[in-house]
């Protein structure tokens, strides 16, 4: 491996704990609070979670756990996309275990949940650990996005887990693999496997929150490094002012990145796809409301700008929802079918056939690619790939004509030159920022300890993370507790209620505030890159959201 010297440098980087897991390990006891309620569902969860539902809040005391210095096997999974910091996750996952017994092991599984069911795996050592220190990405052990759902693949985790004496599991994912965590730990509990399940919520999205989890890992070093090259395309428009710039920024549905990319870049439009829904807002809307910022700036001589589009916005626009939703339906319900069908001519007329009027009509009125985007293949939990649907052409392509009719129609005068970006992957690897870095340490270990305080069916968790790490708080949340019901393949599952964009929350109030000038005025803001070392200003500082969230 080549090492740069930021790589040297990073090694040497010892990330912060909260105060209560500074103690040695068997000096720490959990305490427990009152039975707890999903968000919604509680009886059809209840039934479905009979052994694991309703558990307390855990929190962590100083006391003794004569538990905690028991050598014992643990096993590890990265599932789904890659979010900075996960390697300090298993780092500190593997300095607690060592802290309890230095003859404990750590497991890695290889390329996901699949390495778990194949019984792909490493053993960590410290010299390997000490490779991946404070680094980006999960080549550590890499991830994978496969699904463990059935009685089969639980079945074959017991038996590999039993084959190498594992006796817990920790599962480092976003909201779905952290529901198929709570669903392990439940089928484990009910088999007796005596094998424990900790999650710990992963995902750049920022989707994964509530009151209990303030944010999920890698959404801070994700949302530094696409606001810096924001901030960076900014200062070129403003230099050369001539091209508007539609830059799409990954985060499934959720639109947390795109509004804290807003909050730091302050950028001309920023569009929240939850506003969109709430204002049932057509497509037409949506795009109106970005030419009446083009025109407004051109009037001024402006031809330039920068506009913000999450990249889940398709599925917020109302009759793309529909559709969307009607598609998902038909390619899960005739799935054996679908698959006979070989060119993209043969499908289309297919799905045509069989939406609603109204769905065949948004259907058949978008551009052929975004068409064949569409029916592109679902993920394994049966979602649509909106990473991979170019919202930010579709945009610039309807903009473009309208201002064309416009132009004719003497209504614009201006100019209208574009161009498109996606950042996305750019920012899953980074090297994890000072907070990401400590906070990913501090979910590890932290998992550790529920493990050794004998807890099963828990997310990893650490709270008030705005302040400074001593005075983060360290404990565990019952996965249940996040639950609701949904429609998932045309099935009502138990999953963790996603987080979205709330418009009455203060972060998008703050951006709503300003927005108006920010569409107007050139007010850009540059962040410039991330740094690791420097001030405190510079370099220790959390995510406006959650500065704003927690002021
Ligand atoms: P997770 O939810 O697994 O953390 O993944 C997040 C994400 O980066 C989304 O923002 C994006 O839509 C998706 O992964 C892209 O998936 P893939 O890496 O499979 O292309």
């Amino acid at each position: 491996m080549n090492i740069s010297p930021l790589q040297e440098a990073r090694y040497k980087y010892e990330p912060k704990l909260p105060e209560i897991l500074k103690n040695a390990v068997d000096a720490i006891k959990v305490s427990l609070g009152d039975p707890t309620q999903s968000v919604a569902d509680q009886e059809e969860l209840k039934q479905l979670f009979p052994n694991t539902y309703g558990m307390p809040v855990a929190g962590f005391t100083k006391g003794e756990n004569p538990r905690a210095g028991k050598a014992i096997n643990v096993g590890v999974i990265l599932s789904g996309g890659q979010a900075p910091g996960g390697h300090n996750v298993i780092a500190g996952l593997y300095d607690g275990l060592k802290k309890g017994n230095k003859n404990s092991k750590l497991i890695g599984f290889l390329g996901g949940p699949s390495g778990l069911t194949s019984d792909e795996a490493l053993e960590f050592s410290d010299e390997y650990m000490d490779r991946y220190r404070n680094t980006g990405g999960f080549d550590i052990i890499g991830s994978g996005r496969t699904k463990l759902e059935t009685e089969e693949q639980f079945d074959t985790c017991i038996e590999v887990c039993k084959k190498r004496n594992i006796s817990a599991l920790v599962i480092i994912g976003g909201d779905d693999s952290n529901t198929n965590a709570a669903v392990l730990a439940e089928y484990f509990q009910q088999k007796k496997a005596s094998i424990q399940v900790i999650g710990v919520p992963k995902t750049i999205d920022g989707d994964l929150k509530n009151e209990h989890i303030e944010t999920s890992f890698g959404f801070d070093t994700a949302t530094k490094t696409y606001s810096e090259l924001i901030g960076n395309i900014e200062r070129d428009a403003n230099s050369a002012k001539k091209y508007w710039h539609f830059i799409k920024l990954m985060g499934r549905s959720a639109s947390h990145i795109a509004l804290e990319c807003a909050l730091q870049t302050r950028p001309n439009v920023a569009i929240i796809s939850e506003e969109v829904e709430e204002k049932k807002q057509t497509l037409d809307q949506v795009v109106g409301n970005i030419i009446d910022t083009i025109v407004t700036r051109a009037e001024k001589g402006e031809n330039f700008g920068v506009v913000l589009v999450p990249e889940g916005l398709i599925e917020f626009i109302p009759e793309m929802k529909t559709l969307i939703g009607e598609l998902n339906d038909l390619l899960a319900e005739h799935q054996a079918y679908y698959a006979t069908l070989n060119t993209f001519e043969d499908q289309s007329e297919w799905i045509n056939k069989n939406l609603s009027r109204e769905s065949s009509y948004v259907f058949s009125s978008l551009p052929n690619n975004i068409q064949r985007q569409l029916l592109m293949d679902r993920d394994p939990h049966g979602n649509v790939q909106v990473s991979r649907i170019e919202t930010e052409k579709l945009l610039i392509e309807i903009i473009e004509d309208r201002l064309r009719e416009m132009k004719t129609e003497g209504r614009y005068s201006g100019k209208f030159s574009h161009q498109h970006h996606f950042f996305g992957y750019e920012g899953r690897c980074a090297f994890p920022s000072n907070f990401d870095a400590d906070y990913c340490y501090s979910l590890g270990f932290n998992a550790f300890v529920l493990i050794a305080n004998g807890l099963t069916g828990y997310m990893s968790s650490v709270k008030n993370l705005s302040k400074p790490a001593s005075e983060w708080i360290a404990g565990g949340i019952p996965v249940t507790m996040m639950m609701n019901l949904e429609q998932r393949h045309g099935k009502k599952k138990p999953v963790i209620r996603k987080a979205l964009v709330e418009l009455d929350g203060k972060p998008f109030k703050a951006f709503a505030a300003e927005r108006e000038t920010w569409a107007v005025e050139t007010s850009f803001a540059y962040p410039g890159a991330i740094q690791y070392y420097g001030p405190d200003e510079v370099c220790n500082q959390p995510t406006m959201t959650l500065k704003i969230e927690h002021k």
